[in-house]
């Protein structure tokens, strides 16, 4: 089964400021390289939103998701709405107590979609993941905007975190199988194991970053897609590919 992954859109209004990057036109790019990919889903890992939620922008970029013809996911990233994003992607029946998440059924293969728009991991959505966890006999696949792991981009793990890790960390280590982990949200990209986890943070249509030093400076302004492979035996690969960013 190939699934595609693109995370940290970072969308913004006709005409807003976004540094140079003209990143409606690196959407609508992306989502037809996601198309010659031919994936059976799309999952989109946050950050829909340039800064902030704008139902305006979401709506715009339904319409084109639906156009693609290919069945997708979203969840929310910090720079998103929950409540915004459930009411215009009709997530509403996944949407509680200001948490969007939910389990996707493709085949027999469980994926677990998790809410880290407030930077962290609620205690409702951890009691959810364990459950959910405790069901799946085999490697486990989870999708959250944050990485679950200190990702060695200094100026992502200093400033803008996932604040409830450890907690996080504690929940998936405890499955007796790998967890495969795909995220975004730090302009990078990276893998990171810590024992049966395996992080893959996935690069952005917006720009990627420098991950050498504890300051900002941005890397490159070309754009990614993350194809996921998951074999009948469980195992799961992966890669990221690039393409030329936009530039206004
Ligand atoms: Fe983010």
């Amino acid at each position: 089964m190939k699934l595609v992954q693109i995370t940290d859109l970072h969308v913004a209004s006709e005409g807003e400021f976004t540094h140079g990057v003209d990143v409606r036109q690196n959407f609508l790019d992306i989502i037809q390289a996601v198309k010659s990919f031919a994936p059976e889903h799309l999952i989109i890992t946050g950050d829909l939103a340039f800064d902030t939620a704008n139902e305006e922008v979401y709506r715009w970029m339904k319409s084109h998701l639906d156009a693609l013809g290919i069945p997708y996911s979203v969840i929310a990233g910090n720079h998103d709405t929950s409540s915004i994003l459930a009411k215009v992607f009709q997530l509403e029946h996944h949407f509680a107590d200001g948490d969007l998440y939910y389990k996707l059924q493709l085949g027999d293969r469980s994926l677990l979609l998790l809410e880290t728009s407030m930077g962290t991991v609620s205690a409702a959505q951890q009691a959810w993941l364990t459950k959910e966890l405790s069901a799946i006999d085999g490697p486990a696949l989870v999708f959250m905007h944050h990485p679950p792991v200190v990702g060695g981009v200094a100026y992502m793990d200093t400033n803008y975190p996932l604040r409830n890790m450890g907690e996080v960390q504690a929940i998936l280590h405890a499955h007796p199988h790998p967890v495969y982990i795909f995220c975004g949200h730090y302009h990078v990209e990276k893998m990171i194991c810590s024992r049966n986890i395996v992080v893959h943070i996935t690069p952005t249509t917006y720009f990627q970053m420098k991950w050498q030093q504890p300051v900002f400076e941005l890397d490159n302004l070309k754009i990614a897609l993350r194809e996921i492979v998951l074999r009948d035996d469980g195992t799961v690969e992966s890669t990221v590919v690039y393409y030329e960013g936009n530039k206004k």
